[in-house]
């Protein structure tokens, strides 16, 4: 594949206190040679032998290739954000950056720090939408390779020097400003709005027992940081259990399968919580045995070890078995 070199989008004549001749050094030179060298590599690394090339060449060529593309995509994005007027964002983006950062002067003051942050240093400054998590985010990286994974930057501000020093010599701070003055908020609501389109990654969801009713540990820890009561059941298959160190704070082991020994002893004036090692089979067929025995049971997403993920607190296995569980 050959990359291909996208035109101005800013016209640089209309820029207010950014001279024509630093963006067309910044297009032609700086621009110009990531993609040149993105193509020279691309084609480097489709065309070596990778049986006897040693691994560590295919590696450095490909993280070189990476931040070359991600370098050609974040300049003709710099490029798209500049030449309009940078007063106030429109109404759809201006009231989603409020959504997120609380307000458009917040999310303004974190940005522009954010700038000011890399003096002396290069990077970037983006703010980036999440398809994930349907929301905008400011990040600044330290070269051009970092990413938010699945993130789509919709602005993007350099502050490698040569995106400056032709006109602001070392003043950071004042680059910084005139970049904000000539914010294309048109062309980044239009992102935006095309950001928002791109469906969030399927959710990482168990389909076998996608109709049962689960409850995140994060959930699981609110409530019981919150006081109410609950009954948390690790339902861990009694091989596993011999050999666990550890078992979820406020919760007892059962053996699953006795469950119609000790359903007996639950209230069903409290809600169940049930879980197993890993969130799958065992704490699903345990909370479906309750919910059919009346209770309102659901299973903890993610078993024990999302609990530990989580820094979720944990006691001593022996303590959370009594008499009723051995
Ligand atoms: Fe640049």
């Amino acid at each position: 594949m050959k990359y291909r070199i996208a035109p101005l989008f800013c016209r640089p004549w209309t820029l207010n206190g950014m001279s024509p001749k630093l963006i067309e050094s910044h297009y032609e030179n700086n621009y110009g040679a990531a993609l040149n060298r993105l193509n020279a590599l691309t084609h480097e690394l489709q065309t070596l032998d990778v049986a006897t090339v040693p691994a560590e060449v295919i590696s450095r060529l490909s993280r070189e290739q990476t931040s070359l593309l991600n370098s050609t995509l974040l300049h003709e994005l710099y490029f798209a954000s500049l030449g309009g007027d940078g007063r106030a964002p429109l109404e759809t983006i201006a009231n989603a950056i409020a959504r997120d950062f609380g307000s458009v002067q917040r999310w303004r003051r974190e940005f522009i720090a954010l700038g000011e942050g890399l003096a002396g240093d290069c990077g970037w400054v983006l703010l980036t939408y999440v398809p994930r998590d349907g929301r905008l985010i400011n990040q600044s990286t330290s070269d051009h390779a970092q990413s938010i994974a699945g993130g789509i930057p919709i602005l993007a501000l350099d502050m490698y020097e040569h995106a400056y020093h032709i006109d602001f010599g070392a003043n950071t701070t004042a680059y910084v400003a005139a970049f904000m003055r000539n914010i294309h908020w048109q062309a980044v609501e239009a992102r935006y709005t095309d950001a928002t389109s791109v469906p969030a990654p399927r959710r990482l969801e168990q389909p076998e027992f996608g109709d049962l009713p689960s409850i995140t540990p994060e959930e699981v820890q609110e409530l019981l940081d919150s006081g109410q009561r609950v009954q948390i059941i690790d339902t861990r298959p009694r091989h596993y259990s011999t050999r666990a160190q550890d078992i979820v704070d406020g919760a007892v082991w059962r053996d699953p399968e006795r469950i119609d020994e000790w359903i007996g002893t639950l209230s069903k004036d409290e809600p169940v919580v049930t879980f197993c090692v890993y969130g799958f089979h065992i704490g699903c067929q345990s909370a479906t045995a309750l919910r059919k025995a009346g209770f309102d049971a659901r299973y903890m997403a993610g078993g024990h070890y999302a609990w530990k993920a989580i820094k979720g607190r944990v006691k001593l296995f022996n303590e959370g078995v009594d008499e009723r569980g051995e």
